[in-house]
């Protein structure tokens, strides 16, 4: 039988075996990250944008990410479950990031927590591993601090920003975190971080260098249609699927080929004579 991943697993795997991490929202979602095989499944703020319509990730609450949890922890058995802490959940203080930790995992079903920030996070993180939580770090591009950076542009491209994303992963790793999230940095700088701390690494558009590798579900499947940032690779088009299956269901709706006869139950006889006659 397959043996439920956990977070020191994840932690082990560095140097070992590449690690395969995706978002997941619901049970559809769920079911399939964890029937294709991903080590971990992440309940990402991201669905503030790809769930819910909003612009960036600064909208969604603690209860969006409970609430979605549930749905996943339902249906996924084996991988390693991390809830995102959205924006405001954990900035204010350290009780509030312990509290709310606390709760993804209590009600949400959760096994981990990701939360985004270094230096500045080091004792919130390490009051939410204290309760017992482990914890992803997520340095680079954090897309809750998206107005202080001007947009979502690549980080650690100057030496001042490449030090400090370096500094941000060495404290997380002393901090005591499974595993680290590296977004939108470059490459080399992906293959020193990496080099450089005992926990695994896990890149989206930080290279071809990390211990693993995470991609938004509805991105690496082009649902509903294909995403077209550099990091992104579309592994199948499953938007396109989907519409020409449901523009399918729709002709055969209009045309009257939909329900078939195979599609429909039947009174019997008898029955059928009696409310005819009544
Ligand atoms: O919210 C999210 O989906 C994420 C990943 C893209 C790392 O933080």
């Amino acid at each position: 039988m397959k043996k439920k991943i956990t977070a020191p697993k994840i932690f082990s795997m560095k140097n070992r075996e590449k690690i395969a991490m995706i978002t997941a929202y619901d049970c559809p979602t769920a079911k399939i990250a964890e029937k294709g095989g991903a080590d971990i499944i992440l309940v990402g703020d991201s669905l503030g944008m790809v769930i819910l319509g909003y612009p960036d990730t600064l909208k969604v609450k603690v209860e969006d990410i409970i609430h979605h949890s549930k749905a996943v922890s339902r249906c996924s058995e084996y991988a390693l479950k991390v809830g995102d802490m959205p924006f405001m959940s954990y900035q204010a203080s350290v009780e509030e990031a312990v509290k709310n930790a606390g709760r993804i995992v209590k009600e949400g079903g959760m096994d981990a927590v990701k939360l985004e920030g270094g230096e500045w996070y080091i004792n919130h993180i390490k009051a939410i591993i204290k309760a017992g939580i482990p914890v992803m770090g997520h340095i680079g591009l954090t897309p809750q601090s998206v107005n202080l950076f001007g947009g979502f542009r690549v980080q650690g491209k100057t030496i001042e920003s490449a030090k400090k994303i370096m500094r941000d992963a060495k404290l997380l790793d002393e901090a005591g975190v499974f595993a680290i999230v590296l977004e939108s940095i470059p490459e080399e700088l992906g293959k020193i971080i990496t080099e450089s701390v005992s926990c695994p690494t896990i890149g989206i558009g930080a290279g071809r260098y990390c211990d693993g590798q995470v991609l938004v579900f509805h991105d690496l499947l082009s649902i509903p249609e294909p995403a077209y940032f550099k990091f992104v690779k579309s592994f199948a088009n499953a938007g396109k699927t989907m519409t020409e299956g449901v523009n399918s269901y729709v002709l055969a709706v209009k045309n009257s080929k939909f329900p078939e006869e195979s599609h429909s139950n039947h009174l019997n006889r008898d029955v059928l004579e009696q409310l005819k006659n009544s």
